[in-house]
């Protein structure tokens, strides 16, 4: 069949990666696309990641057969609900189901009607409401924008002052801010679990854990994700089943109940409390870096299992996975998440290969033919080794050989795991 990505990121890179290896795979297409998903896909310039009606136009002159849609904005913006209109098989899930991720007083408000772990919270269109309840409640407490933020709209307050600054500061994230949510500051480790589902049947990916801070220790300010690996032995199998049992089915039940149905990816971000999962957001798609860790432990064929999740037949399914472990560090531009540098030419992914890396790409481009950097987060560079004591020493020694001016990455991938692991 025919396969049309929608996104530019290491994400899709990962996802084209384990598309490309499908027995049921005739053409891939990316739109856009970047220069590492270029190895695997014909890559679509000139149609905007926005535009509804372009892509739907593109797919039935192209003779698409199934679309996978890797970031949010699509999704809420409704991508799935047309293609699906058009009888196009699309992986991804509506634009109501991806309010989960879009609007997080719908999805917090679902969680407290359903029962489902989470922090305690109120919502607020009224900035002085919110101040009054921050003040009875004190800190460490967190505020957060109803709407898309790009990542931003998250201000864990350590204190008073920074709280009530932070009601103030949700007006920056224009319509986004006009609402807020004020939740209990949980405490504990976070957690990535990602699934696949069609709406009935749930299956849990293996636990992946992200790197949010730009600096080792957890240090310095919030990025997209700085490296991520799996499994997450914090993720026990009491807490995988507790997961899987009070979150990820009751979620998919609940939104069946409100009449949604959810098929693709459900990310639930889970801070693990006293043992305890609970959920800190749900995103509607897969995660990333996340998903270049997830994906190459996959041993099955990735189409075959987002195609069971369009049919509703997951159920019938058997996914396997590696017994491996997996580690991506990735390859920041020196500066970001603010301003950086860009047009730097890029050298080593070659020999990073021959070592034994993945090397998914996320901001470069293709300059008078060289490859150079055209965004904060460069490469994710993906290794997978025995365990995760090996996978880690493996990974480093690749990121040895990436050069670009300014280089940035994270030494302590993974470092929070060891605790957990028997010598
Ligand atoms: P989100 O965009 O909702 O994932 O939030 C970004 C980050 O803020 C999360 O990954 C957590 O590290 C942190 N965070 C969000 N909500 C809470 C919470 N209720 N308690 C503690 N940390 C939180
Ligand atoms: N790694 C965090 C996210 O994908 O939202």
């Amino acid at each position: 069949m025919n396969v049309l990505i929608i996104g530019s990121g290491g994400r899709e890179n990962a996802i084209a990666f384990k598309i490309s290896q499908s027995s049921l795979l005739k053409k891939l297409y990316a739109l856009p696309g970047n220069p590492g998903i270029e190895k695997f896909a014909e890559c679509v310039s000139g149609i905007s990641q926005d535009d509804n009606s372009a892509i739907v136009n593109f797919a039935r002159n192209e003779k698409i057969d199934f679309v996978v849609i890797g970031p949010e904005a699509p999704l809420v913006n409704g991508l799935a609900d047309e293609l699906d209109r058009a009888g196009i098989k699309v992986f991804g899930c509506s634009a109501a189901a991806a309010r989960l991720e879009g609007s997080k007083i719908f999805a917090k408000n679902l969680m407290k009607k359903y029962n489902i772990p989470t922090a305690e919270f109120e919502t607020f269109d009224n900035p002085d409401a919110a101040k009054k309840y921050i003040r009875e409640k004190g800190a460490p407490i967190v505020i957060k924008a109803d709407g898309l933020a790009a990542g931003k709209g998250v201000i864990v307050a350590e204190n008073l002052d920074d709280a009530l600054a932070a009601v103030d500061e949700m007006k920056n994230f224009g319509a986004a801010g006009n609402k807020i949510v004020v939740e209990e500051c949980m405490i504990g480790e976070e957690v990535s679990l990602l699934a696949f589902t069609d709406g009935k049947t749930v299956v849990p990916m293996v636990a992946a854990q992200d790197h949010k801070r730009v600096f080792d220790g957890d240090k310095g300010l919030n990025t997209g994700g700085m490296g991520a690996y799996a499994p997450a032995p914090v993720a026990s199998e009491k807490v995988l089943k507790l997961a899987e049992e009070k979150i990820l089915k009751p979620v998919i039940a609940a939104l069946n109940s409100e009449g949604i149905i959810y098929r693709g990816c459900l990310y639930a971000g889970l801070m693990i409390v006293d043992g305890e999962p609970k959920v800190v957001e749900f995103n509607a798609r897969f995660g990333d870096p996340e998903t270049q860790v997830v994906l190459p432990l996959l041993e099955c064929d990735l189409l075959e299992i987002m195609l069971a999740c369009v049919r509703g037949t997951l159920a019938d399914k058997k996914i396997s996975r590696s017994k491996k472990s997996a580690v991506c560090v990735i390859a920041a531009s020196g500066g970001y998440p603010k301003s950086y540098k860009k047009n730097l030419p890029i050298e080593g992914i070659e020999k990073a290969e021959s070592l034994g890396a993945l090397v998914f790409h996320a901001g470069t481009a293709k300059k008078d033919g060289k490859l150079v950097t055209s965004g904060g987060r460069v490469l994710g560079i993906t290794v997978i080794d025995d365990d995760l004591k090996k996978a880690v020493e493996h990974v480093y020694k690749c990121m040895e050989v990436i050069k670009f001016q300014d280089i940035h990455y994270r030494k302590d991938i993974a470092a929070k795991a060891m605790k957990y692991l028997s010598d």
